[in-house]
């Protein structure tokens, strides 16, 4: 009997940009509790998984040369702990996976985890899985922090690691334009520089969620731009002081306001319309202070197939 060889599973998820970042004490585990709002970008990374005697993990698109495309990348991760999550074997996957990077890498914008979170949902279709969104999720926050948001999409409220998500109800788009850093910064890193200047003085915090949640709800963008924080952002200013004439840069080009995006060094600017937003991006683009810049918006939906079979 000849085996059926499963059509390859393609699946696009999305960047995220934290509107609010409250990030709290180093805890014994070396993570820190959050309290942060997500928002889902319309940049993407779209993931192809295929069945195969071979192995292998090529890797195309924006900054793709930066991505390791050994076991170390978190697409292997995610393959293995839903592997040992339904019983198969972790080291015998036998997969081919293509990433094709919309989203920067390294950028404090989930790239990574969009990756990741990606490769949960085509396997979960490619091996016919009997599992829901919530039991995915699960598995996604083992992979790492950011995994079940960009897993979900949309906007939320997320707690502890940043793990742990509400959904928040959301209707009306955001446009922003997002300026791409010709380098990455490391997570940890950056977290750790947190934990340094917080030794030392005392950088500023964000302020309560709340006001935020309500601005949201009004959808007044002028609103937003007044509440967006960010507790990285000084530390990740402190290991990239440039960041600065960044942030100043896009203000000047008419953007509402601007924030380094989550770990950065990317820097996310909110804009008044998608007019707005394209205007901005021109202006940007010509300061100098960035190597390209993107528009984009938000929420849009998370990890999801677009083509391949969906009927699994
Ligand atoms: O969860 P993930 O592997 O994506 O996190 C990468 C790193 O970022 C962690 O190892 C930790 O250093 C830092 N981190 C943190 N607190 C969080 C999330 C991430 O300190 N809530």
């Amino acid at each position: 009997m000849l085996a059926v060889v499963p059509t390859p599973v393609t699946v696009r998820a999305p960047a995220k940009v934290n509107l609010h970042l409250a990030v709290g004490d180093l805890r014994a585990d070396g993570y820190h509790d959050l309290t942060t709002l997500f928002q889902s970008l319309s940049l993407t990374d779209e993931v192809t998984v295929a069945v195969a005697d071979e192995p292998g993990l090529e890797v195309h698109g924006e900054g793709a040369d930066a991505v390791p495309t050994d076991s170390s990348n978190l697409v292997w991760k995610a393959a293995r702990a839903l592997a040992a999550h339904v019983g198969r074997d972790p080291d015998d996957t036998k997969l081919r996976i293509a990433i094709n990077k919309g989203i920067p890498v390294a950028g404090g914008m989930a790239g990574g985890s969009a990756d990741a979170a990606a490769t949960l949902v085509a396997l979960a279709n490619l091996w016919r899985l009997e599992i829901g969104r919530d039991e995915l999720a699960t598995v996604a926050a083992e992979v790492g922090s950011d995994v079940p948001f960009v897993l979900q999409g949309g906007l939320a409220l997320g707690t502890g690691r940043g793990e742990q998500l509400v959904p928040v109800l959301s209707r009306h788009t955001y446009h922003w334009v997002m300026a791409l850093d010709s380098g990455g910064l490391s997570t940890p890193e950056v977290f750790r520089e947190l934990d340094r200047l917080r030794a030392e003085g005392n950088p500023p915090r964000v302020g309560a969620v709340e006001p935020v949640l309500e601005a949201l709800a009004s959808g007044d963008p002028n609103q937003l731009a007044l509440l967006l924080g960010n507790d990285l952002q000084a530390a990740a200013v402190s290991l990239r002081p440039g960041l600065r004439r960044t942030l100043r840069a896009g203000v000047n080009a008419g953007a509402l306001a601007g924030i380094v995006s989550g770990s950065g060094p990317t820097c996310a600017f909110l804009c008044s319309d998608g007019d707005a937003a394209v205007r901005v991006a021109a202006e940007l683009s010509g300061a100098g202070v960035c190597r390209t810049v993107r528009v984009a918006q938000g929420p849009v939906a998370g990890a999801r197939v677009i083509t391949g079979d969906d009927s699994a």
